[in-house]
């Protein structure tokens, strides 16, 4: 399969994210994602609102990294529309399958932030827990430049069963770096939505990722 691109809104409200995702953004992006900053900003709405502009065909994240409450929480994102929502690395095994319960009873799924403290033994106990998507994460407060240790790290843990999607800071030259080791999705915030021309933008990344 080839890897997907995925665009995250993390803008400050629902109006910025539509605003971004103009018809010519969507035709180049296959997942759209209601950012952590805009689930803090407008709460599951955005998740409702970005479902009724982008329609049933693409595939909807509702990012919002959790750690606690998650049976409800990810319920809440579930109903609004999403197809997927995550939870964060640093969460529970108990918090975990109770998010897993409700995506499983939804037909959705869960995907982990890696964040912080992990190492691949835990990572193959949540994989036993059903959790089958990790996404593998450099966090937007860093700087941090993409290197071969990245793609490592990303084969070991598809070496688990995990599909793993890629973020954080990426371009053009660190989606080029994953051509021998394909992720599941590239994620890309700042790169998209700030450019000038997202959909050109967008283009590029997927040029970047065809030789993938
Ligand atoms: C931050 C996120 C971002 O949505 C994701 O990493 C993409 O951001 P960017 O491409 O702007 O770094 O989950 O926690």
């Amino acid at each position: 399969m080839r890897p997907q691109l995925q665009i995250a809104l993390d803008v400050g409200s629902i109006c910025e994210a539509k605003r971004i995702l103009t018809k010519e953004v969507l035709h180049e992006v296959d997942i759209v994602e209601a950012g952590t900053l805009l689930l803090a900003a407008e709460g599951a709405r955005a998740v409702k609102e970005l479902r009724k502009h982008i329609g049933e065909k693409k595939t909807l994240v509702a990012d919002f990294k959790i750690a606690d409450g998650a049976g409800v929480l990810a319920s809440m994102f579930f109903d609004a529309g999403a197809d997927l929502t995550t939870v964060i690395a640093a969460a529970g095994p108990d918090s975990m399958k109770k998010a897993q319960e409700a995506a499983g009873e939804r037909g959705k799924e869960l995907q982990i932030e890696l964040y912080g403290r992990w190492d691949l033994q835990l990572a193959k106990e949540w994989y036993k827990l059903g959790l089958h998507h990790i996404i593998f994460h450099h966090a937007r407060d860093g700087a941090h430049r993409w290197n071969a240790a990245d793609v490592e790290q990303v084969r070991r843990l598809q070496e688990i069963g995990y599909q793993v999607s890629v973020t954080g800071g990426l371009d053009r030259e660190s989606i080029r770096l994953f051509k021998e080791q394909p992720a599941f999705a590239f994620i890309a915030g700042r790169a998209l939505y700030g450019s000038k021309e997202p959909a050109k933008e967008a283009q590029a990344l997927k040029e970047a990722m065809s030789g993938i």
